[in-house]
């Protein structure tokens, strides 16, 4: 063992004698005089070589990363080092052993690594040494361990369930694992703990909680890997606002056991229809204005062709309103802006300036009344810029929300430090793809109608509302859960809508099915992106930076080199190849 970590040893216990054991971060040699700044999971420590030290000449063979444990006695440094919390002393070393040699590391062990990322996930395990990252996942033990306290705290049990199963519908494709005793046959990874936790409230157990692996082959973005963690939970004999009560709560104690951040007032509330139409997004940025404006009366008797086309068609025309913008955004900006337009399916942004006189290509077609209208509806004045996408609802909000966004950047007007948690409620039970002429659930098939929207369930699906919730954060989605189903009928009902036959049925969730018909208490719940929470307490926007061994984008591990092939005897017994 050690007496110390390299984190611990200060001015007060000068003159101690001391082992300690760690990698080489740093050697200095001055010639007369070696410095070694020896690194473990806690700190750094100096080690000093004097030139009457006979041990000096061993340093010469050490390198970064050999791993040693020394002897020696804490004294006072000369020249001291305020960045570090042990930069007042050093040891001076009386005995050396080097436990292991190292090859000179593919990459800087050092915060300020140059090293590329492709680079840093091949050699994965030496990333984890730099302190950043070693920083990160003790927060995220930490934030593990506050989310298990309080639930334990709440009389929650932890529960593990199955990883080998049957798909679970999330929305993403499932990752399958081919059966060796049943040929053809498959079982799925869990996209999440869904069913099961259902299940277990019909089991009789009332609080459950797991953190949970899940599995979702979908494509791959900064906050999205293949193989995530879930804080899951869930509930029965409650309601909606008990669902809320507790996540709030816990998201509070996280907050106040981790950052030391209060939130004295309830988390604000928006039903989903108000994000979408405030901020063009169900996961809308809250830290700042800009917000949406509906501008399609303005343009009632508009003689733009785009507009009228788009109005005749019971499009929208959404607009936002920069203030002072006229002069702010350059014409690579606005180039820019339509770009992210047409990434969202539109065919164009539009823009009018109000300089002296109106400009830009809108200009010739807005008359006086149009432009008094636009004052009126947006507050669009002298100096200011107004961008508008026209385009069907759904394509005109993605559009300008994710203009919007690109706006606050560019403008400067988001605090990162403000954490604007919101709930988004009263969402869809359903969507319509016109393309595919279907219905979809907006969050999953066992989700709850409100019971005041049942009467319409059959006639006008896409009016009725679920008693779905998701928390979000600085535009994420952190968390999203619902009231279940807890009725054989009504569960058939909705499955019928998403166009699954009674065959369908019983092949996909004939047991779920079954199991409502023995008694199913009220239940719901929720499940929280475990991996988000920690990106989001420890400031970064790179999920990879939060999961010890991450997948790349295009879900590979670079160090195991997963997916691999299978040899051929595997691929015959699993019945893969003849
Ligand atoms: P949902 O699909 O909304 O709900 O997922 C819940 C939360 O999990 C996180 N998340 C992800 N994090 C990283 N990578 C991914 N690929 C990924 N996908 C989702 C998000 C999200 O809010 N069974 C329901 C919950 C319930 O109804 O109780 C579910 O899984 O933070
Ligand atoms: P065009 O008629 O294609 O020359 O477009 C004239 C202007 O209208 C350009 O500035 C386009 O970017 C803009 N525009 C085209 N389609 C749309 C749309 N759907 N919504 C808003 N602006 C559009």
């Amino acid at each position: 063992m050690y007496t110390h970590h390299n984190n611990a040893l200060r001015l007060q216990d000068v003159g101690q004698e001391v082992k300690l054991k760690g990698f080489v971060a740093k050697k200095r040699d001055l010639g007369t005089l070696v410095f070694i700044d020896l690194r473990d999971q806690e700190g750094i420590t100096q080690l000093a070589f004097d030139e009457q030290n006979d041990l000096r000449s061993i340093t010469t063979g050490i390198k970064h990363e050999f791993v040693l444990e020394v002897r020696g006695v804490v004294r006072e440094r000369s020249s001291k080092n305020p960045d570090l919390p042990t930069g007042d002393i050093e040891i001076d070393v009386t005995q050396l052993e080097v436990l292991a040699q190292a090859k000179t590391p593919p990459l800087l062990i050092q915060d300020d690594t140059d090293a590329l990322e492709e680079t840093r996930l091949t050699y994965r395990y030496l990333d984890l040494r730099r302190p950043y990252l070693q920083k990160m996942f003790r927060l995220r033990h930490d934030i593990t361990q506050s989310v298990r306290s309080f639930l334990n705290g709440e009389n929650f049990m932890e529960f593990e369930t199955p990883i080998l199963t049957k798909s679970t519908p999330e929305g993403a494709r499932d990752y399958v694992v081919p059966s060796r005793l049943h040929e053809g046959h498959f079982y799925a990874l869990p996209q999440s703990p869904q069913l099961f936790k259902q299940l277990l409230m019909i089991s009789g157990f009332e609080k459950y909680y797991q953190i949970a692996k899940c599995f979702r082959d979908e494509d791959l973005r900064s906050d999205r890997q293949p193989e995530f963690t879930q804080i899951d939970i869930e509930m029965s004999f409650i309601d909606q606002e008990a669902v809320l009560d507790l996540s709030e709560r816990m998201i509070k104690h996280v907050m106040k056991t981790i950052k030391g951040l209060t939130f004295e007032e309830p988390f604000p509330r928006l039903p989903y229809h108000e994000a979408m139409r405030r901020f063009g997004s169900d996961k809308p940025d809250t830290r700042f204005g800009l917000e949406l404006v509906n501008v399609n009366d303005v343009f009632e008797q508009t003689s733009f062709s785009v507009f009228k086309t788009v109005l005749e068609a019971s499009g929208n025309l959404e607009a936002i309103t920069v203030k002072g913008g006229a002069s702010q955004l350059s014409r690579k900006d606005l180039d820019g802006f339509g770009d992210i337009a047409k990434r969202y399916g539109a065919k164009g942004l539009a823009y009018l300036k109000w300089e002296d006189a109106l400009a830009g290509p809108l200009a010739k077609f807005v008359s006086d009344e149009e432009r008094d209208a636009l004052n009126q509806v947006t507050g669009f004045e002298q100096g200011d810029i107004l961008l508008v996408v026209a385009d069907q609802p759904s394509i005109a909000y993605d559009a300008m929300g994710h203009i919007r966004l690109a706006l606050g950047k560019k403008l400067d007007l988001i605090d990162e430090t403000v954490f604007d948690f919101t709930w988004i409620v009263d969402w869809p039970m359903f969507e319509y793809d016109a393309t595919e002429g279907r219905h979809y659930a907006l969050h999953h098939p066992f989700t709850r109608v409100q019971s005041q929207d049942m009467a319409r369930l059959k006639d006008e699906p896409t009016c009725v509302l679920a008693n779905a919730y998701d928390l979000v954060v600085q535009g994420q989605e952190l968390g999203g859960g619902s009231l279940r189903i807890h009725e054989p009928l009504l569960q058939a009902s909705v499955f019928e809508i998403l166009g699954l036959s009674e065959a369908e049925q019983e092949a996909k969730f004939g047991f779920l099915k079954d199991a409502l018909t023995y008694g199913a208490p009220p239940h719901g719940g929720i499940a929280f992106g475990l991996d988000r929470l920690v990106m989001l307490l420890g400031g970064t926007k790179n999920i990879r930076d939060v999961i010890l061994f991450p997948k790349t984008t295009s879900a590979q591990c670079l160090m195991t080199e997963a997916p691999s092939a299978l040899d051929e005897a595997t691929l015959k017994a699993l019945k893969l190849q003849k």
